[in-house]
């Protein structure tokens, strides 16, 4: 792979952090910096509808919440980025778990003054199960601040990850000046646009002009340790997830995010090889192969489309060409694949290892569904959670029993909810893991399908996969539980308990049974 070559210039990542930390702030400013909408080079992308991001789905609006995920591709310094977007609010983590399966690398927003807090710290253990990357941006220096190195030893401790500070910050609060680059030896100041400063290091006289008098010695001494003291950036421990370079800056005042995207073009890995149960792709290879992370439906109200996001893991996805859809073996045509910029979407002609892309479809394709040239593989790493809230569907109209049916299926399939078919034959029952997942349900069964619903409390509060090794052990489970069993939208068998005590005794009672709360997509 050359440093040129389609898949080493391309770079795929989220941004994980706390609500209010600043990352849509952030993530508008990133999008600045690739400027114009068009792709050259080998993505030919052509304007198809102006809508606006914002417009996809009224919820949003209404709730100024960021429901959906998406992604946003843009190109700056001959790298083209794929920025997937994450649903702010916790309720939505299933779907941020997803989006995080396609990433290979990701910016921790961290507000200056809190912190980490509790989302960064969960989102950040998900990244480190994979072995993700991660850049930090200290956000928010122009406010009153925390200090840096008890910033940087919280990082440390809380989440135990070496940190390398790349810049360093001048002041802070009404004093911010702007920042060091420890390594180049370069500042670069909040008031001037202009390239950075080389300067001689903290003691440059330049410095003095900068801060309040009685801040000046405080500050070198400071900025001494940070460069004495702190450990140097290490591309190889960064790469392996041990170690993360950080970067102080001010979202709002467009301030620390040039060497912040200036660091995913040089520091953060090109895409990167992806585990399939047979074996690993390596994204250099020339067969293409992909898998669907998130469907999004309502994209465009003027349209009734369902858009499944692809992230290409090998090879060249080609407009047009026969894929085939592992799960059924069919082949499907790939004829209209969509790149999403800022506030436009439009087709491409080709998309490469590391880029995400939209296929329309009608309900084909499913989450964790993997497309390849012909080869019989399935990539692992999409996951479902066992829900944490259980309700039975009260559909106060029988004679739409069978449309509710094939609601709640596609709805499924798009990873809203999850559904499960008892045994025994009594009501379908959806699990989600954030309750708004059952307002947006709600609200889309009566939107699209005019089905109006209602919630039913059930017996059930927790639900479990059960697999075993022994297949008679596994009926006999079954057998023995039927009324608290169901199957998933794939025909997996789940166990459903009152309460943690029943689910307890029951382990105790089969200890041939494994309950999971996590399955990858199958
Ligand atoms: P989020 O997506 O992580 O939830 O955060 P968002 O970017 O929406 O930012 C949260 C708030 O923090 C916003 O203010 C935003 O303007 C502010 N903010 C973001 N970055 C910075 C920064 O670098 N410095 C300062 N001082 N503020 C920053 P808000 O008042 O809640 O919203 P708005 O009314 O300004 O939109």
């Amino acid at each position: 792979m050359t440093e040129t070559s389609p898949v080493a210039r391309r770079r795929t990542f989220a941004i994980i952090s706390h609500p209010d930390a600043g990352k849509t702030t952030l993530t508008e400013k990133l999008l600045m910096f690739g400027g114009a909408i068009q792709m050259a080079g080998e993505v030919r992308a052509k304007r198809s509808g102006t809508q606006t991001r914002s417009d996809w789905m009224a919820i949003e609006r209404q709730r100024g919440i960021s429901v959906v995920t998406s992604v946003m591709t843009f190109e700056y310094a001959d790298r083209v980025f794929n920025l997937l977007d994450t649903p702010g609010h916790e309720d939505f983590s299933e779907d941020t778990y997803r989006t995080l399966s396609a990433v290979d690398s990701a910016i921790m927003v961290i507000d200056a003054a809190k912190g980490i807090e509790a989302r960064t710290k969960k989102l950040f253990e998900v990244c480190r199960l994979r072995d993700i990357p991660i850049i930090t941006f200290i956000n928010k220096m122009d406010r009153e601040t925390r200090d840096p190195f008890e910033l940087l030893d919280e990082i440390e401790q809380t989440l135990a990850l070496d940190t390398a500070p790349v810049t360093w910050p001048v002041g802070s609060g009404r004093s911010f000046a702007g920042t060091i680059d420890l390594r180049h030896k370069l500042l670069r100041r909040i008031d001037v646009e202009e390239e950075p400063t080389p300067v001689s290091g903290p003691d440059d006289p330049l410095i003095d002009t900068l801060l309040p008098a009685h801040e000046i010695d405080a500050w070198r001494e400071e900025a001494g340790l940070a460069l004495e003291a702190c450990k140097p950036f290490d591309l190889d421990a960064f790469r392996e997830g041990h170690l993360t370079p950080v970067f102080f800056g001010s979202a709002l005042r467009n301030f620390g995010v040039r060497d912040l995207i200036d660091a995913i073009a040089e520091m953060a890995p090109a895409p990167r090889d992806q585990e399939a149960d047979q074996r690993t792709v390596a994204a250099s290879e020339p067969r293409m192969t992909g898998f669907v992370f998130k469907i999004q439906a309502n994209m465009d109200p003027n349209h009734r489309d369902r858009i499944a996001f692809i992230r290409v893991c090998s090879g060249k996805l080609a407009r047009g060409m026969k894929a085939k859809l592992v799960r059924t073996g069919k082949p499907i045509t790939v004829s209209a694949p969509q790149f999403f910029f800022a506030r436009e979407r439009g087709i491409v002609d080709e998309a490469f290892a590391g880029d995400v892309v939209g296929l329309p479809n009608h309900g084909t394709l499913r989450i964790g569904d993997t497309l390849t040239e012909g080869e019989d593989i399935v990539f692992r790493g999409v996951p479902s959670f066992a829900p944490e809230i259980l309700r039975r569907i009260k559909l106060n109209d029988a004679m739409k029993a069978k449309k509710l049916r094939e609601a709640l299926q596609q709805m499924a399939e798009e990873g809203v909810v999850q559904l499960f078919l008892p045994h025994d034959g009594s009501g379908a029952i959806v699990g989600v893991v954030g309750a708004l997942q059952l307002d947006v349900l709600k609200d889309r069964l009566q939107a699209e399908y005019g089905l109006p619903i209602d919630y039913e409390q059930t017996r059930f509060s927790i639900c479990r996969w059960i697999e075993a090794k022994d297949k008679v052990e596994h009926e006999r489970f079954l057998n023995a539980h039927g009324s608290s069993i169901a199957n998933d939208l794939d025909g997996d068998p789940v166990f459903l308990a009152a309460n943690a005590f029943s689910l307890k005794y029951e382990q105790d009672r089969w200890k041939d049974i494994t309950f999971t709360d996590v399955k990858d997509y199958q």
